[in-house]
């Protein structure tokens, strides 16, 4: 009694299906759902707003020093309030999620981001996705999931929502998109996409949401029983 839950670490290249993952199984295993990338994305709403440069440190580190992040449940969706603002669909954009990229590589950014997560999460009973959650944020997470999908899957899955969205685009330059956008987060200074040693290997390709999420739960539930 009076132990903290399970922290849960979830992370993995873009359109392997995290988000829609993550707040699944949250959702089963009634736990918290930090979805790290939002709160990336969030930063990068307000520095855009302000005019302030991705290289200038100095103003990023007071943007941040003034910012106040959090999640808010609501009909089962999770909503994210950046100082008092529900800004869920303003960080989504194609131009966010491109400047998003290039914040995240920001020291500065991850320090303050790093603080905020661990608060968010140290009392358990969470599950954070990310990039670099069972690496550097929660190395001791209790379960620690690194999920993909090929290169090809995750074009196409994403080929399928941009088509229906009436843009024209062929599923060739999409899939090249996504591998590009793999190397540059494998590839920076700070926090590297990389998968920790000690994960759990989930490759959804070929696989039905429901068959990730039950093995997924499984793990934990396994996990849950020897804590
Ligand atoms: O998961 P996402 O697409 O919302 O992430 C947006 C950006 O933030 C993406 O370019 C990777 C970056 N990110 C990161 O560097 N570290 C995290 N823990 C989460 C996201």
């Amino acid at each position: 009694a009076g132990k903290r839950g399970l922290i849960i670490a979830i992370d993995g290249p873009s359109g392997a299906g995290k988000s829609t993952i993550t707040k699944q199984l949250a959702d089963r295993l009634g736990y918290i759902h930090i979805d790290t990338g939002a709160m990336f994305r969030a930063v990068a709403l307000a520095a855009s707003r302000a005019g302030i440069n991705v290289d200038d440190d100095a103003a990023l580190a007071g943007l941040c020093r003034g910012m106040e992040i959090s999640f808010v449940r609501d009909n089962g969706c999770c909503r994210v309030v950046a100082n008092g603002e529900d800004v869920s669909a303003a960080i989504r954009t194609p131009e966010i999620s491109l400047l998003t990229s290039a914040i995240s590589a920001r020291k500065v950014v991850r320090d303050f981001l790093l603080g905020l997560q661990r608060r968010m999460g140290c009392n358990g009973g969470v599950i954070l996705e990310g990039r670099d959650i069972g690496t550097v944020v929660f190395p001791d997470a209790e379960v620690k999931f690194y999920l993909s999908a090929s290169a090809e899957e995750r074009g196409r899955r994403r080929w399928l929502e941009l088509t229906a969205r009436g843009e024209a685009i062929s599923l060739e330059e999409t899939i090249a998109a996504v591998v590009r956008r793999d190397r540059q987060d494998s590839g920076r200074e700070h926090a590297p996409l990389k998968r920790a040693d000690d994960a759990i290997d989930i490759d959804s390709t070929g696989l039905t949401i429901e068959e990730v999420l039950d093995r997924m739960e499984a793990c934990v539930r396994d996990r849950e029983r020897q804590f």
